[in-house]
């Protein structure tokens, strides 16, 4: 069993793929976006930072066929998925990208949908830099969820359940504003591309929301609670989801999301 850094969240691969389109999209945009930042240069150090299931790893080893690539997650489910998906040529490596060191430095880390789960970004994100290549390129992408709907209500409905610390650790804001990684990074980079998404996500079935929060923020709660407090809360909080975001006419739900990108070179 493996946590994560968080300290609570035991990731459930097929709960988090249930979405796998609308999971897809940004990591597709974010990876085109690298490409083009790295123009001519063929990369040959290749990471694919808290890969979870490895889809990007794997485009990535087929785009770059002479390249190392590397598929790192710090949980060991989330890697067996990967590893189960078929034989590939990435290497899969357990490892948590806060104290990991990339050895040769890489040309490419790119992370999709991870860094929103670490923790000590003005560490961290320096940290990642000093793993780049002259000329290398740093691509992230984390979701701002913590203005969005369906997290304040999550904050609002935790006040009556769990512990203290679990609603302390979902109040905080993980991640920061689009500036506040400018000034981070602007000294440490060669160039800097920092843009917002907001995604009009149309989900399908009952309760589609909470199913998407199950996958994601979710994690830690339903870990930290026993059964019948979470199966209070979950009725709760799917209540209070159903009414914020109303299935349409034809059944399906609009689910607003919130995306920040960043593509730095050294
Ligand atoms: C939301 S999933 C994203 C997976 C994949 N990148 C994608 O876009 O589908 C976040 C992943 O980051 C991993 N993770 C979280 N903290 C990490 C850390 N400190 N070091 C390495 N991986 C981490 C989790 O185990 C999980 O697989």
């Amino acid at each position: 069993m493996n946590t994560s850094p968080r300290g609570h969240a035991v990731w459930d691969p097929g709960q988090y793929h249930k979405f796998g389109d609308h999971r897809l999209r940004p990591a597709l945009e974010l990876f085109e976006r690298a490409m083009l930042a790295l123009g001519d240069r063929v990369p040959n150090e290749v990471y694919d930072l808290g890969c979870g299931g490895g889809e990007i790893a794997r485009i990535m080893a087929d785009r770059w066929p002479d390249a190392h690539v590397v598929g790192l997650d710090s949980s060991a489910e989330m890697l067996v998925k990967a590893e189960a998906a078929g034989a590939s040529r990435v290497e899969w490596l357990e490892a948590d990208v806060r104290t990991w060191e990339a050895k040769p430095k890489a040309d490419l880390l790119y992370s999709n949908a991870m860094f929103q789960w670490v923790d000590g970004h003005p560490q961290v994100f320096p940290h990642m830099m000093d793993q780049l290549a002259p000329g290398g390129v740093m691509a992230v992408q984390m979701p701002l969820s913590f203005g969005q709907t369906s997290h304040r209500l999550l904050r609002e409905t935790l006040e009556g359940f769990g512990t203290p610390d679990l609603l302390k650790a979902v109040s905080r804001k993980w991640v920061e504003e689009a500036d506040w990684y400018y000034d981070l990074l602007k000294p440490r980079s060669s160039f800097l591309d920092i843009w917002e998404v907001r995604y009009l996500q149309v989900l399908q079935g009952d309760d589609p929301v909470l199913e998407w929060v199950k996958g994601s923020a979710l994690r830690p709660v339903l870990t930290a609670m026993a059964k019948d407090e979470a199966d209070r809360f979950l009725a709760a909080y799917g209540a209070a989801l159903r009414e914020a975001y109303p299935k349409r006419a034809g059944g399906e739900t609009l689910f607003p999301f919130h995306r920040l990108f960043m593509v730095v070179g050294k």
